[in-house]
């Protein structure tokens, strides 16, 4: 019988640590069943993502190990997706250490090591210094720049 895992995320500007994550999930079991949640759902977290839901789950979708990506929207669904797709390990990284156990009386749970450096809030930070603010200054700084080499020709 298939061994089924089940996680969550908003897996935004999809990084190596979500393919990580994805693939060692995989590992535990058979079919991996991945939520993803839903800009709404982010909203009532005060979260906002680059990429949209739709975009962002049909990333999931295709991810090799990924068996099927459905829409998380809201805290509550955890319970009636282990139920309805008869989930036997529920993982996370250890970021969420501790915060999921209460699922431990219908399925196994798991906190797996994250992967060091990379998370989608460092990379929205990073592409922040091209925003178009940094843009035009740099621009204005070139522009100078040039003038002074053009005295030297
Ligand atoms: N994850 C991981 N290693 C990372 C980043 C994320 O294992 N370097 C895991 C998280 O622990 C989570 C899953 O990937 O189980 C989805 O995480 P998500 O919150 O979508 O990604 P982050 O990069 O952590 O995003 P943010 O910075 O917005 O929290």
């Amino acid at each position: 019988m298939n061994k089924v895992v089940l996680t969550y995320g908003t897996f935004d500007l999809f990084h190596i640590g979500h393919l990580n994550l994805l693939q060692r999930l995989k590992d535990l079991g058979d079919y991996l069943l991945v939520g993803v949640s839903t800009d709404e759902f982010n909203a009532s977290k005060g979260k906002q993502t680059v990429v949209r839901f739709e975009d962002r789950l049909r990333i999931v979708q295709n991810i090799k190990c990924v068996d099927l990506a459905i829409p998380e929207t809201h805290w509550e669904q955890k319970r009636g997706d282990i139920e309805k797709h008869d989930v036997s390990i529920f993982g996370m990284g250890n970021d969420w250490s501790g915060k999921f156990d209460a699922l431990r009386d219908c399925c196994e749970v798991v906190y797996l090591p994250r992967t060091d450096d990379v998370s989608s809030t460092s990379m929205k930070k990073l592409l922040s210094v091209l925003d178009k603010t940094h843009i035009d200054e740099l621009k204005q700084a070139l522009g100078i720049l040039s003038t002074i080499i053009d005295r030297f020709d």
